[in-house]
């Protein structure tokens, strides 16, 4: 039940094995270098995000909440439903998704076209970083002060939940980005075409629709950029399945899902549990910190044949949990999915004979896993 010599760094580094080490020891382990609970079993994963009762989210030591106040990220029960209910609407909307779509397919081919004469990118950052920062900014109607602006205030909220997540105090940046960022927002109330958080604005207050902008483009941008740059990597590391998908548009959704699957760009989420309680036979105590591997669970291999294997002929591939399940789960799913194939589309029309360079490396990070450097060569036209 106890994985002692397993080490951030493993998990960092390479958590399939890892995690393999602890589904070994039975669906939920504790790591001392988490000291937590980290739950790699399917069934035992999607347990805990459904059970928001006992495994919540609304505990002090959750960093993000301490910067950005309470949110739907933060809370659960009443307050979440109150906090998430103004943003459903606009999130399922199929108009807004069709016109967001048509936005990121122009926009990513516009990135690829500039890098195409090149013949060579890194594509994490030149390509998926800005595609995902300026899709969210797009959406929020926050494209004055643009994405820079966002990522500059990112930048500096997140040292701060680093160093609060340290033992240190937050730093006056992060206030001071967190200013700029909410009267950008408070902004949009007047924007023309009116903003989606209009309606955000008329059930909650400034701060609170201020806190929840934050978590959607904070929860949009550094996932998204991961999930463009982890397919990416798939397809240049599976050159058959690169080939099948070239010929066979019709494939590119699997494609994506697959890499979805196989290597979340969220790995886990965090969870407190708020009383004693069994889970898959083992005790867990009230105040325990709870890690759900989504990444453990996506390769549980008693749902998934060959869990390791990018097999985009998966059937049951939509059952993985990188979008999280229950109250919790993903506010942002159809835009992330439509974003990764609109950026495979853009690479396969735009780069011929892509392939990776030689400095190119693969996924890594502990909570969010994308490649340092997706080093890619093509042959310009
Ligand atoms: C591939 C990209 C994405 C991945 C892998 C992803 C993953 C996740 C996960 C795992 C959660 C659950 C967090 C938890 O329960 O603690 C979540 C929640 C959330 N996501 Fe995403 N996300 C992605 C893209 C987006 C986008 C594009 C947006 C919005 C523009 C977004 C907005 C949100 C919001 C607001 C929540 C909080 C929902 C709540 O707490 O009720 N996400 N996401």
């Amino acid at each position: 039940m106890i994985l002692a010599d397993v080490t951030l760094n493993d998990l960092t580094l390479d958590p399939h094995t890892a995690l393999a080490a602890a589904r070994a020891v039975g669906p939920i382990a504790w790591l001392p270098a988490l000291n937590g609970w980290v739950v790699t079993s399917r069934s035992a994963a999607v347990h805990v995000m459904r059970d928001a009762k006992r495994f919540t989210v609304d505990d002090p030591r959750f960093t993000t909440g301490q910067i950005l106040g309470p949110s739907m990220l933060s809370t659960d029960g009443p307050a979440h439903t109150r906090h998430r209910a103004p943003f459903n609407g606009w999130f399922s909307d199929r108009a807004e998704l069709q016109r967001l779509t048509d936005w990121m397919t122009d926009r990513a081919r516009g990135i690829v076209a500039e890098l195409e004469p090149h013949s060579r990118a890194e594509l994490r950052s030149a390509f998926a970083a800005p595609l995902a920062a300026e899709t969210v900014a797009h959406a929020l109607r926050l494209d004055p002060p643009g994405a820079d602006a966002l990522l500059e205030w990112y930048g500096a909220i997140v040292d701060s939940v680093q160093r609060l997540t340290a033992g240190l105090d937050a730093r006056d940046a992060a206030m001071l980005a967190y200013r700029d960022l909410a009267a950008a927002i408070e902004a949009t109330a007047r924007s023309d075409p009116p903003a989606p958080l209009v309606t955000a604005f008329a059930a909650l207050s400034t701060a609170e629709v201020v806190a929840n902008a934050a978590v959607i483009l904070f929860g949009g941008i550094e996932t998204s950029e991961g999930a463009t740059a982890n397919a990416i990597w798939h397809l240049l590391t599976n050159p058959d399945v690169l080939a099948a998908v070239r010929a066979n548009r019709s494939l590119v959704a699997a494609a994506a899902e697959e890499s979805l699957r196989l290597e979340p760009a969220a790995a886990t989420i965090d969870r407190y549990a708020t009383t004693d309680v069994e889970l898959s036979g083992v005790p867990i105590r009230a105040g325990d910190y709870v890690v759900v591997s989504l990444a453990g669970a996506n390769r549980d291999p008693t749902v998934f044949a060959d869990p390791d294997r990018f097999d985009i002929a998966r059937p049951n591939v939509r059952t993985h949990t990188t979008f999280a399940l229950g109250p919790h789960a993903c506010l942002g799913i159809h835009l992330a999915r439509a974003q990764t194939i609109a950026a495979i589309e853009a690479v396969l029309d735009g780069f011929d004979r892509i392939e990776l360079g030689i400095d190119a490396d693969g996924p890594l990070g502990l909570v969010f896993r994308k490649p340092a450097c997706l080093d890619a060569t093509w042959t310009p036209r």
